[in-house]
């Protein structure tokens, strides 16, 4: 590999809030193969962090799409700006990581995902728990058919740490976060689920407001079926203490994985699994970086060095999903992906 090869990627991150915080903390740390020289936010109290992690800072988006030197941007923005703004960095003919989801609609994320194919730049996707080691083992014994043919997949991620936002925080507007914990957590879910079992044919949701005034609902369940057949059962909650678990059951075994903390700051994972003849097994597996090792993918596929993992057909899938969860959300009847 030659020196160029290596260096850096050289980025902007645009949206100093609670994740690109946690972002920006970790590539200054190193090992992302990238580099932030820019912070964007309008929020004149992202100066001060921006200048402690010494970042340039700007207001608007546009200073950092016309700096020549700029190979990449990495947006942590809500999600309603996520379309606008990477068609702006396209047009800037820079590489674009969009923390989740990409979209609210199927037809948003394929206008993103073309805009990005046919310019030639590289699309990533915030969606970490691919990079957890041991859900990439559920994903290699999927892919290697270890785990036989798949049937079902139950899984649940939820947390309470919106219930203390302020009304007019974003993350509480049923129209820009709809369907419960859908956009902030249940996201990552449906992501992994098309992923192992291919296009959602239909959906049902059960949406209820429990325990909160959050006007999205705080606690929702989609029963989500697949095309190819099988079926998904996915929970997001805003109204109970932090749990992640993802299981998927096969017809040669069934692994489930649960997270000891959030990904905020990793604490390692336990896993439980039954194979054909065997008696189940449970391990602990120990920390590590997966938000890190996603933007280094990231950086990886800008060099050329391999493909990234999340694909566009990926992306597409797991918003034309999350259209139909938030239909059936307000209606409680079945809808077609
Ligand atoms: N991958 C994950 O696990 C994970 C975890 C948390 C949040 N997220 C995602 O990160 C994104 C941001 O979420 P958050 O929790 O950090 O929200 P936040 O509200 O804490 O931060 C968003 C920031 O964007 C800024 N902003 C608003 N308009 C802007 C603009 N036009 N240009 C630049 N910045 C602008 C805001 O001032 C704010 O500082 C969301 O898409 C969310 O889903 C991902």
């Amino acid at each position: 590999m030659s020196m160029v090869e290596k260096t850096p990627v050289t980025a902007a991150l645009v949206g100093l809030g609670w994740w690109g915080r946690k972002m920006a903390r970790l590539v200054s740390a190193g090992g992302a193969e990238m580099r932030f020289v820019r912070g964007v936010d309008p929020n004149p109290d992202a100066a001060a962090f921006a200048s402690q992690m010494g970042l340039q800072y700007s207001s608007d988006i546009g200073d950092a799409l016309n700096d020549p030197t700029l190979e990449a941007v990495v947006l942590a923005t809500p999600h309603s700006l996520h379309r606008e703004q990477i068609a702006r960095v396209v047009a800037a003919g820079k590489h674009v990581f969009c923390e989740k989801p990409l979209d609210l609609t199927r037809a948003g994320a394929e206008a993103s995902v073309a805009l990005c194919h046919d310019a030639g730049l590289v699309l990533g996707m915030g969606h970490e728990r691919r990079f957890e080691p041991p859900i990439a083992e559920i994903l290699e014994a999927a892919k290697s058919g270890r785990l036989g043919p798949l049937l079902q997949i139950e899984a649940n991620f939820s947390h309470d740490k919106f219930l203390g936002l302020d009304p007019s925080n974003w993350r509480l507007k049923a129209d820009q976060a709809p369907a419960g914990g859908m956009t902030a957590t249940g996201i990552h879910l449906t992501d992994l689920a098309v992923k192992l079992m291919g296009r959602a044919s239909d959906v049902r949701v059960v949406c209820e407001n429990l325990a909160s005034t959050i006007p999205q609902g705080d606690t929702m369940s989609a029963h989500i079926r697949f095309a190819g057949g099988g079926t998904a059962y996915v929970s997001a909650t805003l109204a109970t203490p932090f749990v992640s678990r993802f299981a998927v059951f096969g017809t040669e075994g069934w692994i489930e994985v649960r997270d000891k903390a959030h990904v905020e700051a990793p604490d390692g994972w336990v896993v439980t699994e039954g194979w054909k003849n065997q008696p189940i097994a449970v391990r602990e597996v120990p920390p590590a970086e997966p938000v890190r090792d996603n933007l280094r993918a990231f950086a990886r596929a800008i060099r050329g060095e391999a493909d990234y993992p999340i694909t566009g057909e990926d992306m597409i899938n797991n918003i034309a999903l999350l259209e139909a969860i938030v239909r059936s959300a307000g209606t409680g009847a079945l809808e077609q992906v």
